[in-house]
């Protein structure tokens, strides 16, 4: 049996359409990309605006919402950043089932929940570092050392609860990996702080295998995270703390300045 044709677009639609493409791209505006996003393909470049204004006729730079990334609300919270910014939630989400089955308290939980937000939703390097300071506000003290101090404390072992160096470690940084010395220097800090079980108990649930058969929710967290993390009224980013640049710039990455 033949379909019937899909009937052609009249010339008053094709002529809507063709305004509609127009509107939408002298609407659109040039987003910007920073020297890091380039150095990971081992540039260190930077377009020249007027030159790409130049290119562009008609157009201006973004200084706001980029429109090819999920909207967020105008006061996002730490859920909204978690649905729509991070690009993988499993591997934290794994993590803090396992802290939570264990029982641990709700502190240590959060903590596992939000250990590596430094990679999965910002940048790889010193992510432990770059994670614990976009929370530092919100959070108690020792949820964000702890997740700071994560990043020395996951290269070496603690027998006392049965910790070893991951074989995954050895997969991705081969066998001869050591680490640098600033690193070294923050776990021996690190050993000596009250804290430190804390943040070895990060280590101890990180899921160092991801499980691809094991599926978790956020919904499993959001009763931690509302005791736990403080949720500005105004939204992350417009609540004037030392990291609210930080959630604006996971909020809008391509803006020009
Ligand atoms: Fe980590
Ligand atoms: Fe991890």
């Amino acid at each position: 049996m033949n379909t019937p044709a899909q009937p052609a677009m009249t010339l008053s639609e094709l002529a809507d359409e063709h305004e509609e493409k127009m509107l939408h791209e002298l609407n659109s505006k040039l987003p910007a990309k920073s020297v890091l996003f380039g150095m990971a393909d081992g540039k260190i470049e930077i377009a020249n605006g007027n030159a790409t204004l130049a290119a562009n006729p008609g157009k201006v730079f973004l200084m706001g919402e980029d429109k090819r990334l999920p909207k967020m609300p105008d006061k996002p919270q730490l859920i909204d950043f978690l649905r729509l910014r991070m690009a993988s939630t499993m591997h934290l989400l794994q993590s803090a089932r396992h802290a939570r089955k264990a029982g641990l308290p709700e502190k240590i939980v959060l903590a596992c929940l939000l250990h590596d937000i430094g990679v999965v939703g910002f940048i790889r390097c010193d992510h432990g570092y770059w994670g614990s300071q976009m929370i530092e506000p919100y959070v108690d003290e020792e949820i964000s050392w702890a997740i700071r101090a994560h990043q020395a404390l996951r290269f070496y072992p603690d027998e006392s609860v049965g910790y070893t160096y991951p074989d995954q470690y050895i997969k991705l940084f081969g066998a001869d990996y050591k680490p640098e010395p600033y690193i070294e220097h923050a776990y021996k800090e690190a050993l000596k702080h009250k804290w430190y079980m804390t943040s070895r108990m990060i280590t101890v649930y990180d899921v160092y295998s991801f499980d691809p058969n094991t599926h978790v929710e956020l919904e499993e967290f959001e009763d931690i995270i509302g005791r736990h993390f403080k949720q500005p009224k105004e939204g992350l980013c417009w609540d004037n703390t030392p990291s609210s640049h930080m959630w604006r710039t996971l909020n809008w990455p391509s803006r020009f300045l």
